[in-house]
């Protein structure tokens, strides 16, 4: 997408330097992992010198300051595209969780602050609270994915890291019904009496009603992703241009915080705070 851009492990810092210097908190990490080293059983996932683990061990050396977000999904590790293993032609739940606990005790021990699954698989925020304790991870925190949506708003990031091309099939058999607000809420439910710390509601624009309410429900720290899709459709219309950058940036910004959120997860961050504090 235009302004955004997949880095190497050693010239992560230099977007880092930008970040820290700016005061934004936290930045998540996603891999983009060679086609050669995904499989169907996302061994890689479980590599303990990944391209996430190797990244997260560098960031916390060099910049202590800035929280890591570590994701907890497989599909960047999947030669099909899947969050979770596939077992008979179904994404199986129960198993993937034992990968999920362990790829989150990994990027634990790297220095990863935040895990963040993004699988929603069942069950996983009680499973990782429970292997990140007994591996001694009494302090890192849970931002669940628990609203996350079968959504087209993906098709960049599947792009990035290369799990658009090869996905078979969708992903609505463990990613919610755009359809669904109720399930939104149940979701959340289980995920908080799991031990979830914190709340991600994705994508973000076209849900800030289930912001709102999931805010009034459970009056937790909510964040917002603002997907690749979304951005990506604010960066088209103002390379044509038909949209404003830094009005239409701000206000879609705005929008989250009116709604209820804590914090934005955007790909915008660095742009938009400069633009804040300029
Ligand atoms: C999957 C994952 C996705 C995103 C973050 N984690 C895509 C998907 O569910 O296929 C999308 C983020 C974005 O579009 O910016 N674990």
């Amino acid at each position: 997408m235009p302004g955004v851009f997949r880095s190497s492990v050693s010239g992560l810092a230099r977007h880092v330097t930008d970040a820290a210097e700016l005061g934004i908190p936290a930045i998540a990490l996603f891999p983009a992992i060679p086609a050669a080293l995904k499989d169907s059983e996302a061994s890689e996932a479980l590599n303990p010198e990944n391209l996430i683990c190797s990244a997260a061990r560098l960031l916390k050396a060099e910049f202590p300051q800035i929280a890591l977000i570590g994701d907890a999904a497989l599909d960047p590790y999947t030669d099909h595209g899947h969050d979770g293993l596939i077992r008979e032609g179904y994404v199986a739940n129960d198993e993937t969780l034992a990968m999920l606990v362990k790829q989150s005790v990994n990027q634990a021990d790297a220095g990863i602050d935040i895990i963040a699954p993004s699988d929603m698989m069942d069950g996983r925020i009680g499973a990782i609270r429970a292997g990140l304790d007994a591996a001694g991870h009494i302090h890192t925190r849970l931002m669940s994915y628990a609203a996350k949506y079968a959504s087209a708003f993906y098709g960049p990031f599947r792009d990035a890291i290369g799990s658009g091309s090869a996905l078979r099939g969708d992903k609505k058999t463990y990613q919610m019904d755009p359809a669904n607000a109720e399930e939104a809420l149940h979701e959340v439910a289980q995920d908080l009496s799991e031990g979830a710390d914190m709340i991600m509601v994705k994508p973000g624009m076209p849900y800030l009603d289930i912001i709102r309410r999931v805010k009034e429900r459970f009056e937790v720290p909510v964040f917002a992703y603002q997907v690749s899709g979304e951005y990506a459709m604010i960066m088209a219309a103002v390379q044509n241009g038909w949209l404003d950058h830094d009005r239409a940036m701000l206000e879609s910004l705005i929008a989250f915080k009116r709604a209820g959120c804590s914090g934005i997860l955007t790909y915008f961050a660095i742009e938009a705070a400069r633009e804040l504090y300029k």
